[in-house]
Order: structure tokens, then C-alpha cells, then sequence
């Protein structure tokens, strides 16, 4: 009987029929669950009136006396990251393309800022790095080959303002005036300015068209450089046309026979959006200092000039 007494009952006993009592012990927990297990309850209650916890009707929650939500701690945090930004970003905003080359470390800021913006922004058509896409005839932009320039200054041009190519239609079911056969000369001879033409009778016939009743030379230069570096007629092409040099092996759409025929049977229209931040400065647009780190990075990429 002592054991059970050390071990205590709860008084309650049941009497089976051979005479064995069958008692209920009182079995307290240990001391350290009940302590931890009261300790967790406190905190709870303690919880929920410093930070939000509870719904509540009207789809209001309680706010907790702290005042603190995931909200205002990423702005604190932001803050404090745009607090240390803030003096790249005004050298940056204050200097010259030239200066700003010349401190290496303000470069490396502004090449990675921009390398991040690429990535949000320029990307999903200009590819991760810049390589460019040619089935969306979307440019690359790491080889030194331009459609509107490669200096800092054009560069900032094309992205603050965007850019549309107009490479007409020239087979007459389309929108053009010549015929199957003329389309095809147009090919060869086109083919023909980068050495990869298999037909010298139609190239040669193409070429009398292509500065004679096409005026393709208009807008790609008399020998086919394009816009940028060619000339029609003595004269320097404007360069805002952005017809693509025809002769470096380098192409917008793709070089062989079957797609350069393409591009000059039903003409060719791609758009550069514009990105500068109208008046309102609304949707997605970027800011000056944004274009500016943009136009860098773009420039430091590998062709830029
Ligand atoms: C919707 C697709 C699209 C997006 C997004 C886009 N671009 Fe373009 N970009 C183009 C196309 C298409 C062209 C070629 C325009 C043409 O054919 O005339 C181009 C041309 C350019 C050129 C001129 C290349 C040259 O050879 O002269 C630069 C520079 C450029 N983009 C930079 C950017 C930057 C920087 C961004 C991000 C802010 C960007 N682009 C976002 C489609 C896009
Ligand atoms: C009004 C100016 C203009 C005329 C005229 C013109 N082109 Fe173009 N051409 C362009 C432009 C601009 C592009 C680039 C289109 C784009 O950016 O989407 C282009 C693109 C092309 C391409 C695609 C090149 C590539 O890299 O994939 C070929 C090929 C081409 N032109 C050949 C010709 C031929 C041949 C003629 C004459 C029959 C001609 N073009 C007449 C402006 C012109």
C-alpha cells in the first residue's frame, strides 16, 4: 500500500467481481512539459497583441500593437538599400558616358544595375545575355554589328524611343509589284552580296533590279552595307532606317535562300518598343537613370562602339 500512496490515486475504484480493486492513478506530468507546455500559451497570448494575428469581420485582421507587417519591413529594408545606392546613382545621374568609363567602380555599378534591368525587361526578347532571338527577328546585341549604331549615344536612342523597321512587301500577291521569278533574282543576287548565291544568271539579273525598279539600294546602300554604313547615289543613308547591312554574313531573320526570300516577298516588321517614361510616367517604363545604366550595360556588352 505505500507504493501507492507515493504514487497517489484519484480516489475513483472500481470493484471487479474476484476482488481485485482496479484504481485510477493520478499520474502527474512531469514538471518541465507542464512549465514549457504553460510557456507556449503565454506566448501566444503574448503574440497576438504584439503582432497581427487574428481575422476579424469586414476582412480586417488584428494589427498588433508593434505596428509591424511584412509590408513596412521590405520598405525599411528598401530603404536602406536605396540609402546606399543613392550616391552611385547621383555620380551616376551628374556624369558623362566618358567619365563614368573612367571610374572603374562607378562602371561596374552601373553595368550591373543595367545587367539587372536587361533581365527584368529586355530579356524575354533579346534573349538572357543579349544573343537575340532570329526567329522573332529580335537583334543581338553582343556583336558589332548595328541596324541603328552601336555608340552610347544611339543606343540610348533606340531604347528611350524604341525603333520600327520597314522592310517592304515585294511579291506582287502581298503588297509588292514583282513577280515570283523577279522575287527569286532578288534572292540570289541578295545571297550573292555575302558569297553564298548558286545561281549567277539570276544574281546578275537581280542586281539591275535591286538598284534599278526595286531601290532596294534606297534604303540598303548601293553595295548592300545597310543604313548605317552604306550610301545610295553618293548619298549617306539616314540611319534611322535601320535596313540591315546585306553583305557580313550576319543576319536579323535568318541567311538562307528560303528565309531571305521571305523577307523580301512579304517584307519584314520589327519593333523595338519605346521605353522612356511618357509624363505621366506610367505603366512600364523606365526611368532616365534606368536607361542610362541600360545604354551602359547594352554599350559594355561586346559590340558596342
Ligand atoms: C518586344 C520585344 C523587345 C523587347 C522587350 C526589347 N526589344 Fe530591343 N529590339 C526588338 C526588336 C524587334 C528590335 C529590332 C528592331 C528593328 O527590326 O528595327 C530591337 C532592337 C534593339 C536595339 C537596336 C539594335 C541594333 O542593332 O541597332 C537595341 C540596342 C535594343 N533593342 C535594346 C533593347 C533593350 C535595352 C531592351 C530593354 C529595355 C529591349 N531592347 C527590349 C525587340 C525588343
Ligand atoms: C524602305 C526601305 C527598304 C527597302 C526599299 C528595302 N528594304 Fe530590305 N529591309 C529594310 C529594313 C528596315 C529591314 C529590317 C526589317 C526589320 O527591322 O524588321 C530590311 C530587311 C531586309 C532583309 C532581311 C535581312 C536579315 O538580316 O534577315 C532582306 C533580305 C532585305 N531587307 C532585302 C531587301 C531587298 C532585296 C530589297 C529590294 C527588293 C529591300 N530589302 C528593300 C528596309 C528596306
Amino acid at each position: 500500500m505505500a507504493d501507492e500512496k507515493e504514487i497517489g490515486t484519484t480516489g475513483h475504484q472500481w470493484d471487479d467481481e474476484e476482488g481485485y480493486p482496479l484504481k485510477e492513478y493520478n499520474n502527474p506530468l512531469p514538471k518541465w512539459w507542464l512549465y514549457s507546455y504553460y510557456a507556449t500559451i503565454v506566448y501566444a497570448v503574448v503574440y497576438w497583441i504584439l503582432y497581427p494575428a487574428w481575422p476579424i469581420p469586414g476582412g480586417e485582421y488584428t494589427k498588433g500593437v508593434l505596428g509591424w507587417s511584412q509590408h513596412k519591413q521590405l520598405e525599411e529594408e528598401l530603404a536602406v538599400s536605396n540609402a546606399a545606392k543613392k550616391p552611385f546613382n547621383d555620380k551616376l545621374a551628374a556624369l558623362s558616358t566618358d567619365e563614368i568609363a573612367k571610374d572603374s567602380q562607378l562602371l561596374q555599378y552601373a553595368v550591373s544595375a543595367g545587367k539587372a534591368i536587361f533581365g527584368d525587361n529586355c530579356a524575354p526578347c533579346h534573349g538572357g545575355s543579349g544573343v537575340g532571338a532570329k526567329a522573332g527577328g529580335f537583334p543581338a546585341l553582343v556583336d558589332d554589328d548595328w541596324l541603328y549604331g552601336g555608340t552610347f549615344e544611339q543606343i540610348s536612342e533606340t531604347i528611350r524611343g524604341g525603333r520600327a523597321g520597314q522592310m517592304p512587301a515585294h511579291l506582287d500577291s502581298a503588297e509588292g509589284s514583282f513577280t515570283a521569278a523577279q522575287v527569286e533574282d532578288l534572292t540570289q543576287y541578295t545571297l550573292s552580296l555575302s558569297g553564298s548565291s548558286t545561281d549567277a544568271g539570276a544574281a546578275g539579273r537581280g542586281d539591275a533590279l535591286y538598284r534599278g525598279d526595286a531601290g532596294c539600294n534606297n534604303c540598303h546602300g548601293d553595295s548592300g552595307k545597310g543604313s548605317l554604313l552604306g550610301s545610295a547615289n553618293g548619298e549617306k543613308l539616314d540611319e534611322s532606317i535601320g535596313a540591315p547591312n546585306l553583305t557580313d554574313g550576319i543576319w536579323l531573320y535568318g541567311g538562307d535562300a528560303k528565309t531571305v526570300k521571305h523577307s523580301i516577298a512579304y517584307g519584314r516588321k520589327g519593333v523595338m518598343p519605346a521605353w522612356e517614361a511618357d509624363s505621366e510616367g506610367s505603366n512600364r517604363k523606365l526611368s532616365e537613370l534606368e536607361i542610362k545604366q541600360l545604354a551602359i550595360y547594352v554599350h559594355t556588352l561586346g559590340g558596342g562602339k
